[in-house]
């Protein structure tokens, strides 16, 4: 078994493109909606207990999926951090766990895959990869934190 792709190529940064199209078109994302890649950093709960925070990546998994995948079928909120997602959510096949469940993909004995941010990351869209994030110096611009409650 080999890696089986290297990197995003122009077709797939085409289709992404056409996808994000057909969402806008089809009313589904907000109009401040940002037609970034950037991953997502999910902290709402993972600091206080101990873990790592949560980085979801994005573009990743907008490549593999339709939008409407997980927007609405699966009920995520177009909102960094808008979804109150616990760890009993996710191992009831919930949010993240629909799919990472040792079938679709990977399951969530895989901590660190999705537990991989630095400690103190606070919820937010970061528009660059998951490297330099886990390499620190981040200094998030307060708008950019995810909401408030
Ligand atoms: C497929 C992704 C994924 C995997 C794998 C995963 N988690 Fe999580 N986990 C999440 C998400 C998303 C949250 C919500 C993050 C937040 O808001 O802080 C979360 C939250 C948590 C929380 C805080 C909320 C709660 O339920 O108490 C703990 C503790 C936690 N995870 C532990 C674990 C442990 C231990 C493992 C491995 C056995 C694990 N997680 C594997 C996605 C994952
Ligand atoms: C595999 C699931 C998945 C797919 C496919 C997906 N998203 Fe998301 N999206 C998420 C998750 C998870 C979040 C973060 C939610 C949270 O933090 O609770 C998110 C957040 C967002 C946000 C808010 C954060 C930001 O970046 O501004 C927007 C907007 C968004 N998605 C748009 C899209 C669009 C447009 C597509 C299709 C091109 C798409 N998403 C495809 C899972 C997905
Ligand atoms: C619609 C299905 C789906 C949902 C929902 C989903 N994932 Fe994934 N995810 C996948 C697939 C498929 C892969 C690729 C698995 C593989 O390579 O074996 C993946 C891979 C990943 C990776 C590894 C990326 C890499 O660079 O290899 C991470 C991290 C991840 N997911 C986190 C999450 C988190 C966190 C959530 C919830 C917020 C989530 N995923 C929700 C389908 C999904």
């Amino acid at each position: 078994m080999s890696k089986e792709s290297k990197g995003i190529g122009p077709a797939a940064r085409l289709a992404a493109l056409v996808l994000l199209g057909c969402a806008l078109f089809a009313g589904l994302v907000p109009p401040d909606a940002r037609a970034e890649y950037g991953d997502v950093v999910i902290n709402n709960y993972s600091d206080k207990s101990g873990m790592r925070p949560v980085v979801f990546p994005h573009w990743f998994h907008r490549i593999r999926y339709r939008c409407k995948v997980c927007h609405a079928d699966l009920g995520f909120k177009f909102q960094a951090g808008g979804n109150d997602i616990n760890m009993v959510k996710v191992i009831d096949g919930q949010f993240c766990g629909a799919c990472h469940n040792g079938e679709v993909a990977w399951g969530i004995e895989n901590c660190n895959m999705c537990h991989s941010g630095k400690n103190g990351t606070p919820t937010q869209v970061h528009e660059s990869t998951t490297n330099s994030l886990v390499g620190g110096g981040t200094r998030p611009a307060p708008a950019a934190a995810g909401g408030t409650k």
